[in-house]
């Protein structure tokens, strides 16, 4: 409860609820009142000065009812945006702080000679009245951010917009990573051109399969290399931006080199682009720039980041909004938290790691179980890549799109019991809550109305597909470090070419060249002149 205290944010979205709370709190005990005052008239015949002795009961008690509810709202996390308060046990922890609430209140009334106490029956009902409109207001937010959205999607499905094949040529920086190796393929089955512009930090196995493609062509090279991105964007028409420091604990390493290829490079890309008449920029960022929230967010919503990670996703998108112009489309991409197989599958994200830890170890650790996160499988994520490539202008031109299914939203421990359902012999550890604040369950409706996006895969199938790939040895260990994006950098396993540019080539030159001149005669010190 202190925490939740602590946790206070007075955000514009958490003071309207804050608000309507108490709208419902002191609605509640007038409507109690009026039927105490109703059945007062009833049984004793119209009474003019009642009116005024229940205004004046109502007066003197509904601040201190307000002010006691407040503070027990407030310290059951119904205004944090982090942890208490949400999933399950959401109705219970309401019901719970409702009760508190008026017994606290009924104490206070009962010790404090100031107020009159009012008739035993008002404060009954109105516990009643409380309870069902808080618990009926959550109730239906819900539905409305949930099931109304999804029912009206269904109800007007926006048909696939009409793909046209054409001998564009798509660059797609980053894109021999977990969704790049899966984007690839897609983009040269249906004829287009491909660039590729990347480091290859996991070498070039993950693009194996379409490596020697026709079509595709291969620049090798750090996207922070300016000559290698104008060399890149030559001819381009669209550019798929998905290259960076991915993740929490892989950005979390050096804040400095974060910025520098997360922002700093993106926007120099995106300069680039601009200044070469590109016409769309489609930009991966990621859904963890909500960071953590009790309410069903949508793309208009506050974004509540709890890490590097995210807040250099959130300035990016800042970047490139401001580049955005009548010939130069942003189309930025919040993706889900990505599960399933690709050329690089990693196993640092949670579905394939609880996946390979319960075939592998027969143990499912989780860890956080009630907070939210939406999934959608890797092969979902590049199709909504190929959608935001190939859309008409006016559905996504300078649009953010969350990218995942509102089936997809789970919370930690429904993956954990998907994966104990599909691996019976494996044990089911709930290990409690680690550092990772991240909580939030999204809406995805927009990217299925303007675009026609519904995912293909479930979770439980995805869980599958990644137990079929581990007991075929199609991936013999899930720990190796090229699962792992913070473990491909710590571990000494990046190659020479990653480590060059990547991990601080600029202090080896220096250091180069502070040895050269010691080497060096040392120059004739100045006699200062008399
Ligand atoms: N995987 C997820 O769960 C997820 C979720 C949300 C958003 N995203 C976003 O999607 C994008 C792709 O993610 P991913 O999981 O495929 O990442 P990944 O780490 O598997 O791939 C990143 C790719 O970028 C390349 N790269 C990195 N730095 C580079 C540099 N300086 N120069 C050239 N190439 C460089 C790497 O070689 C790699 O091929 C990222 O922007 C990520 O933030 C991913």
């Amino acid at each position: 409860m202190i925490q939740n205290l602590k946790e206070l944010r007075f955000s514009p979205d958490v003071v309207l609820r804050a608000l309507a709370d108490q709208l419902m709190v002191g609605g509640s005990f007038a409507a109690a009142m009026v039927v105490h005052l109703l059945l007062a008239y009833s049984g004793a015949g119209a009474n003019p000065s009642l009116l005024g002795q229940y205004a004046q009961v109502y007066a003197q008690n509904i601040w201190i009812l307000m002010l006691v509810s407040f503070a027990i709202f407030a310290a059951n996390g119904f205004y944090t945006r982090g942890r208490a308060y949400r999933g399950r046990y959401k109705m219970l922890v309401v019901a719970q702080a409702v009760a508190l609430a008026y017994l606290v209140y009924g104490f206070t009334v009962f010790m404090l000679p100031v107020a009159i106490n009012p008739p035993s029956l008002v404060v009954f009902l109105g516990f009643l009245f409380t309870l069902v409109l808080t618990l009926g207001s959550r109730a239906w937010v819900h539905y409305w951010s949930i099931v109304e959205l999804e029912r009206k999607a269904k109800a007007n499905p926006i048909p696939i917009p009409n793909l046209q094949l054409n001998d564009r040529t798509i660059l797609v920086i980053g894109g021999a990573g977990y969704i790049g190796s899966g984007l690839l393929p897609r983009l040269l089955e249906k004829g287009y051109k491909v660039r590729l512009l990347d480091l290859l930090m996991f070498g070039k196995e993950p693009i194996a399969h379409v490596l020697h493609h026709p079509n595709l062509e291969i620049i090798q090279a750090d996207f922070r290399q300016v000559d290698k991105v104008v060399e890149a964007m030559r001819g381009v028409d669209t550019v798929v931006h998905l290259g960076g420091l991915v993740g929490d604990p892989a950005c979390a390493l050096d804040e400095n080199l974060t910025t520098e290829i997360n922002l700093v490079a993106t926007r120099t890309i995106a300069e680039i682009a601009k200044g070469m008449r590109v016409k769309r920029f489609v930009f991966a960022s990621t859904c963890s720039v909500y960071g953590a929230s009790d309410i069903v967010l949508n793309e208009r919503s506050n974004l509540y980041p709890v890490s590097l990670y995210a807040r250099s996703k959130i300035a990016s998108e800042q970047v490139l909004h401001k580049l955005q112009s009548d010939d130069f489309s942003v189309v930025i991409l919040r993706f889900g938290t990505i599960f399933g197989l690709s050329g690089r599958t990693r196993f640092d994200l949670v579905v394939n790691l609880l996946t390979a830890k319960a075939i592998v170890d027969k143990k499912i650790t989780v860890f956080g179980g009630d907070q939210w996160r939406p999934f959608v499988h890797v092969d979902d994520a590049s199709l909504a890549v190929m959608l935001a490539t190939e859309a008409p202008k006016e559905r996504v031109h300078n649009e953010t799109f969350n990218v995942g299914g509102n089936d997809g939203n789970l919370t930690l421990g429904m993956v954990g019991e998907l994966v104990k359902k599909l691996v019976p012999d494996a044990e089911l550890i709930d290990s409690g809550r680690d550092g990772d604040r991240r909580n939030y369950r999204v809406d995805f409706s927009k990217i299925r109305n303007l675009l026609g996006f519904v995912p293909q895969w479930t979770v439980e199938k995805g869980i599958q597909q990644v137990i079929d790939a581990l007991r075929s040895g199609r991936v013999r260990d899930y720990r190796a470090s090229m699962y792992s994006n913070v473990k491909y950098l710590t571990e000494d396993t990046a190659s020479e070419s990653v480590k060059q540019y990547y991990l601080g080539w600029e202090k080896g030159l220096i250091e180069r060249a502070h040895m050269q001149n010691t080497t060096e005669e040392k120059p004739p010190i100045a006699t200062p002149q008399a």
